[in-house]
């Protein structure tokens, strides 16, 4: 009786609790909570009371505070995010790569080409524009490619790496491409073969960091439905960041539900979601 009543209990996040919350949040990774939020993060933080045996929002808030790892601060913002993603989203732009920039690149005498995908959650986006790439660089060398794929949350960056999908994940990728890239590990799931995995670095980075520390600057840049957790100030300053680390000619690719003031930056709108800084 007393496991099933503790299997139903519903803790209460007060306004108090919510509002040191949604500074902490707000001040880490810049991500404004409105206070119609409250059940929201009171719903999706329920779990990690429970798996961290709190009885109350208040402990977590200082369990997290206290955590000087940062790993638990990660966990709570993961839950309290977003993380959903599929391979080919928004398959316009991929579109866009495969027509208008490969084939550029293969002119190209020496390829040092960088690609970062700025919130790359599990990984699919980045993984879908390694697979484009193998497609249509033949022979591959490893040395002219540099893949990049970032996110703020531990979790979704581990699975990143593992390249473990169920089938639905795998919905708009041409069949082809799933047999030629994918092992098939039972009826409903999926491994992005090793030769895909190799080609891609995964990092935790926080956007929200005031300096990108980067060697070298990126041809293209995916910060794709990333921005809209942001408010204006947040999201001009990692714009800005963004475009700074973009090659002259580069590509910035975002979210179509997205919009950005292109002036401010220095880029050319090129089609929906699509942007290219100007050249030097
Ligand atoms: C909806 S996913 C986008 C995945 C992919 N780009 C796409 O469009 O399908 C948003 C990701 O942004 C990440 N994110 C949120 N705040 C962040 C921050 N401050 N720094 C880095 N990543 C962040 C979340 O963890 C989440 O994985």
């Amino acid at each position: 009786m007393m496991e099933r009543e503790s299997l139903f209990t519903l803790y209460r996040l007060t306004d108090k609790e919510f509002n040191l919350i949604s500074q902490l949040v707000y001040e880490t990774v810049g991500i404004h909570l409105p206070p119609e939020k409250r059940v929201l993060v009171e719903s999706r933080l329920q779990q990690l009371l429970k798996q961290e045996n709190l009885t109350s929002f208040d402990e977590l808030y200082k369990r997290i505070i206290s955590d000087e790892s940062g790993i638990l601060l990660s966990e709570m913002i993961n839950r309290i995010t977003t993380n959903h993603t599929y391979f080919m989203r928004e398959s316009a732009h991929y579109d866009f790569m495969v027509q208008q920039i490969l084939p550029r690149w293969k002119n190209e005498p020496y390829r040092d080409i960088r690609i970062w995908s700025a919130g790359c959650s599990s990984g699919e986006e980045i993984y879908t524009v390694a697979i484009l790439i193998r497609e249509h660089f033949s022979p591959y060398r490893p040395e002219e490619w540099g893949l990049l794929g970032t996110d703020i949350s531990l979790r979704v960056l581990e699975q990143a790496q593992q390249g473990i999908y169920v089938a639905d994940r795998l919905e708009n990728l041409d069949p082809l491409l799933i047999r030629k890239y994918f092992l098939q590990l039972d009826e409903n799931t999926y491994q992005v073969k090793e030769e895909i995995r190799d080609m891609v670095l995964f990092k935790r980075f926080n956007l929200m960091r005031e300096t990108y520390p980067f060697r070298g600057k990126f041809d293209i840049i995916w910060c794709r439905n990333v921005l809209i957790y942001f408010d204006q100030t947040h999201k001009e300053r990692i714009l800005s960041h963004l475009v700074d680390v973009l090659k002259p000619g580069g590509y910035l690719f975002i979210g179509h539900s997205e919009t950005i003031e292109r002036e401010k930056y220095g880029l050319t709108f090129i089609q929906p979601a699509i942007y290219q800084k100007e050249a030097a």
